[in-house]
């Protein structure tokens, strides 16, 4: 299982959480292997490439197939060059500090963010990556100003932040709780319209003052294009049967994620949902203006 992100990531931890129980239907050890950089596209480019004979299976999500070809100049296409096999969970996002950054709530910080807008930096899981395209955002609603700095992934990105390296992160709930459990990090909001289960006390960006700012990643996993029909529908069996499993259940549910219901657990239904997402979102995310090539 390619995952286009760095060791210690969202995106790593729930691949990791699915191959351990794929394996059980599949009869067979599923490998996760980090192709990281270029904010995922270089793994997922590495599973369109791969012989379709279903030894290869890509994660990915948001950022790898709806940002990333809104912004890159990719050698594939994120809905044509792939076989869908099923989503997988959806989590918000974030806006979380360093632990010295003095202020209690999201007002305060972007008060700080004005005054320190020069030298403050957003640590993120790449250029043009979800996390980045959200710093964008967050910018053009609050009128702040901050340098971006990429990572290989949310998770080096984190580590700089717990270490005070840089001073914000808008990064998905999978990689946040767990530092905001331990205290090492400050968390003002989650980019949803409604709180995270798992984090009952971070209030939402709505009520915290910044109304609008709701951006959710989903996850999902993929095949190269041409995979037989058959294993095919042995992946999907093998991910869902994973999803209905109490213990990965409440693995990704401490990791603020949400398991879609059973009938959009479906090739199709992930087919569906993609197209949907990138005509929702390239309009809005070519106006952010984030270029790379
Ligand atoms: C990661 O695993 O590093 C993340 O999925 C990157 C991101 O948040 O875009």
């Amino acid at each position: 299982m390619v995952a286009p992100y760095a060791a210690g990531g969202p995106t790593d931890t729930i691949a990791r959480v699915m191959a351990e129980r794929m394996r059980v239907p599949l009869g067979q050890t599923i490998l996760v292997e980090n192709t990281t950089g270029a904010a995922g596209t270089i793994g997922v480019g590495r599973v369109a490439r791969a012989t379709p004979d279903g030894y290869t299976i890509g994660i990915g999500h948001w950022g790898t197939h709806v940002v990333n070809p809104a912004i890159y100049t990719l050698q594939y296409d994120t809905l044509k060059d792939f076989e869908p096999v099923a989503m997988i969970a959806t989590n918000p996002q974030i806006i979380v500090a360093k632990k010295a950054i003095p202020a209690k709530d999201l007002k305060e910080f972007i008060a700080w963010l004005k005054a320190n807008g020069s030298t403050a930096t957003q640590g993120t899981a790449g250029h043009g990556s979800g996390s980045h395209l959200s710093g964008v955002y967050f910018q053009n609603i609050t009128g702040t100003q901050f340098q971006f700095v990429p990572y290989r992934g949310a998770g080096p990105a984190m580590q700089d932040l717990v270490a005070g390296h840089v001073d914000l992160m808008i990064d998905q709930a999978a990689n946040s709780l767990p530092q905001v459990r331990a205290g090492t990090i400050r968390a003002f909001a989650v980019t949803d319209k409604s709180r995270v289960a798992a984090a009952p006390d971070i209030p939402t960006v709505d009520e915290a003052g910044v109304p609008g700012l709701h951006i959710s990643i989903w996850h999902a996993l993929w095949m190269p294009k041409g995979t037989p029909k058959d294993i095919m529908a042995k992946l999907n069996a093998a991910v869902v049967e994973t999803l209905a499993d109490d213990n990965v259940r409440k693995k990704l549910a401490d990791l603020g994620q949400e398991i879609p219901p059973r009938d959009m657990q479906t090739p199709e239904a992930l087919f569906a949902y993609h197209k949907a997402e990138i005509e929702k979102w390239w309009p809005i995310v070519k106006k952010a203006g984030i270029k790379v090539d």
